[in-house]
Formats: C-alpha cells, sequence, structure tokens
C-alpha cells in the first residue's frame, strides 16, 4: 500500500513549507492540491466568466490540464480567493477527485496538501497531520510572501482575506475544512520554519514505523 501522508489546514498555516520538506525527506511526489481550485478559479476569471457561476467553474475544472499548474499567476492573492470561491462547488471538487486519487495511489506513496485531504479524498492516508497556526500570525507570513513576490498589500488587508476565506473555507457544506478525527494537531504559531519541521517529522516517522515504509536511498 502506498505511504500516503495528508497535511491540512488553513491558508498561510505553514502546510504546504512542511509538505514539501516532507516529500523531500521520504523522497515522495508532493501535491499542492490547493493549486488545482487556483487553477480553476484563474481559468474562470480569465475566460471572462463569473466565479458565482457554478457551471463554469465545474467546466473549467474538468478542462484542467497539467500545465495550467505551472502557471505563476495561480500565486497571487487574487488566486487564492478565486479559489476559495470556486472550492464551495460540488461539481468542482468532484471533478478534480480524480487526479487527487491518482496521485495518492502512485507507488511507494505520496504527500498531498489542502483542506480535506485527510477527511475526503485520502481518509485511509497512513499518516495525517493539522497544521494551524493563529490568524495574525498567518497573515504576517503570507503578507511577506505577497510583498517579496512584488504584490501592493497591506497587513490589515491579508489578515482581512484570512479571516474570510477560513470562513467560507470551514462553512461551506461540501468537504469543508476540518481536522480528521485521526490527524495529528501541529500549530505552528510559536515555531520556526525549522522547529515546525522537526514537529512535522517526528509525528509523521511514527505513522512510517507503523506502515513499515522505509524511503529508498
Ligand atoms: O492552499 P491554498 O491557499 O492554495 O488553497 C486555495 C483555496 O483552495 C482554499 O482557500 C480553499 C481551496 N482548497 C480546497 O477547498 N480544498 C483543497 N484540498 C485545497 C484548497
Amino acid at each position: 500500500m502506498p505511504f500516503v501522508i495528508a497535511v491540512d489546514g488553513p491558508a498561510a498555516s505553514g502546510k504546504g513549507t512542511l509538505a514539501q520538506g516532507l516529500a523531500r525527506l521520504y523522497g515522495l511526489p508532493h501535491l499542492d492540491s490547493g493549486l488545482l481550485y487556483r487553477a480553476v478559479g484563474v481559468a474562470v476569471e480569465t475566460s471572462g466568466g463569473d466565479l458565482g457561476d457554478a457551471a463554469a467553474a465545474e467546466a473549467a475544472a474538468r478542462a484542467l490540464g497539467p500545465a495550467d499548474l505551472a502557471d505563476p499567476r495561480l500565486r497571487t492573492r487574487e488566486a487564492g480567493e478565486a479559489a476559495s470561491r470556486v472550492a464551495v462547488y460540488p461539481a468542482v471538487r468532484a471533478a478534480l477527485k480524480a487526479f487527487q486519487h491518482a496521485f495518492a495511489a502512485q507507488e511507494p506513496g505520496a504527500v498531498i496538501d489542502g483542506r480535506d485531504i485527510g477527511t475526503v479524498i485520502c481518509p485511509n492516508a497512513a499518516a495525517k497531520l493539522f497544521v494551524t497556526a493563529r490568524p495574525e500570525v498567518r497573515a504576517e507570513r503570507r503578507w511577506k510572501q505577497l510583498v517579496g513576490q512584488g504584490e501592493t498589500v497591506s497587513r490589515a488587508e491579508v489578515l482581512d482575506d484570512i479571516r474570510i476565506r477560513d470562513e467560507r473555507d470551514s462553512g461551506r457544506a461540501a468537504s469543508p475544512l476540518k481536522a480528521a478525527d485521526d490527524a495529528v494537531l501541529l500549530d505552528t504559531s510559536e515555531m520556526t520554519i525549522d522547529e515546525a519541521a522537526d514537529a512535522a517529522r517526528r509525528i509523521i516517522e511514527a505513522a512510517r514505523v507503523r506502515q513499515g515504509f522505509t524511503p529508498k536511498g
């Protein structure tokens, strides 16, 4: 059975960085599932569509190809907001499911980060991490990242974005953001990146030993 690590959590919790580090450590491929939703949101906006139009979002999700995931526009603030809006549609989520399942089925395993990986996409994942941090801490991290990318935005605006997204991602009916019952919670509010990576590794090691997975090399 593939060794699947599910890393879920709210926007800018650090889950992507932690997932990347775990993937490197264990020699596993990594999927940032948020990119799929970002690509759908950007595709709808680029084609002049309306993010409130579920059918347009579903069509964009069905038409998604690997090249769409490499677009640098996916990392912008606007793309994050668009992603959160199209992610509420069950038909969009259903259209993106097969790709995520195929990714998770690879041998010897995979690391996937998102909102519903441990609960809906890979409920049988060998290891589940739910990464959180206080909204103010997440806003500060995301603000630095956006400014580093050349965006002009204030800390207060980013904190607002985060609060709105938390509410929408947790409050939606379809696969809301929530920790799986068997996920291990990791609050990184008071941790440096290295401390969080260490804590994540310790948690996942226990699951690795349990499953008997040995990384190559
Ligand atoms: O992880 P991110 O910030 O790139 O995600 C962008 C949005 O996509 C997020 O606000 C909600 C949605 N999303 C989701 O609903 N389910 C996932 N597995 C990943 C992301």
